[in-house]
């Protein structure tokens, strides 16, 4: 049977490009986000590619958190049921630390931590009441050491890396309810326009790649890509900060 997979945060980048992945491997889609034009482009793209698998679209802002649930479950309704629920959606921003205006860590925080949790707790719900599923939820390496210039955004991380593997604790015993937690490295993407100044930069789409094959295969935790970020987990928390500020 078809599959139906939600992803947030499906308007650009790795969202977009794993909608392009799951698409090709015959998933229903549902696309969410708030840039509503763009999700409609990319469902438009994906119909006339795929024309066996149907690709909705969501307006969906995770930071109303009340809203969530709502739209999830309307999803559900149309699909049926949700196998895979993807909370992707995120920000960054970059703030040195003493300025006094704590405006950017908030937002930051509200989508990457509140905005994935508030999807991750209306994914669970839907999961608990149909008896399986899988929450997949898009962190970072900088959920391994927080990168200078970007405190809020490594604390956000780290704490989703946190959330979902008590998450997935939680949920052990039932078998069929799945939780992965995704360590992307650097991507090409619009969170970024300067990327490229750092090291080991892959495609969005090469990226989607390995997380699709990872999230199939009910991995609970992925580090994308593994090289080199797989051994640089265990050696970024003892590097020494001089180290660390050079790289970043
Ligand atoms: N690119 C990297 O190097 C990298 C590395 C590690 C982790 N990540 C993580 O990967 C995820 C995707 O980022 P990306 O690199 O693909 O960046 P991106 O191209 O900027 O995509 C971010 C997506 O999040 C959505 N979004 C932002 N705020 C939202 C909100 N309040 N409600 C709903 N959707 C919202 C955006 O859609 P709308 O603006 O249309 O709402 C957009 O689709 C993020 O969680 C990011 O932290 C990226």
């Amino acid at each position: 049977m078809t599959k139906n997979v939600v992803i947030t945060g499906a308007s650009s980048g790795i969202g977009a490009a794993l909608a392009h992945e799951f698409a090709s491997r015959g998933y229903n889609i549902a696309l969410c986000a708030r840039r509503i034009e763009k999700l409609e482009s990319l469902k438009n793209t994906l119909s006339e590619k795929h024309s066996n698998i149907t690709v909705m679209t969501a307006a969906l802002d995770v930071n109303e958190l009340d809203t969530v649930p709502t739209v999830l479950s309307k999803i559900k309704s149309s699909l049926g049921n949700l196998d895979i629920v993807i909370a992707n959606a995120g920000i960054t921003g970059v703030r040195r630390t003493g300025s006094g205006d704590l405006t950017i860590d908030k937002n930051i925080l509200q989508t990457n931590l509140f905005g994935a949790i508030a999807t991750i707790d209306a994914a669970v719900a839907i999961f608990r009441e149909q008896g399986f599923g899988q929450i997949v939820g898009m962190s970072s390496f900088s959920a391994f050491r927080g990168i200078p210039g970007s405190a809020a955004y490594s604390a956000s991380k780290a704490a989703l890396t946190n959330y979902l593997q008590a998450v997935g604790t939680e949920l052990f015993r039932k078998k069929d309810i799945k939780v992965t937690v995704i360590h992307p490295g650097f991507i090409r993407t619009e969170i970024d326009d300067n990327i490229d100044k750092f090291p080991f930069v892959i495609d969005a789409d090469k990226a989607a790649r390995t997380m699709v094959n990872a999230i199939e295969k009910g991995k609970s935790d992925v580090v994308v890509p593994s090289w080199p970020w797989a051994i640089l987990r265990s050696v970024m928390p003892k590097l020494p900060e001089s180290v660390v500020a050079k790289i970043f």
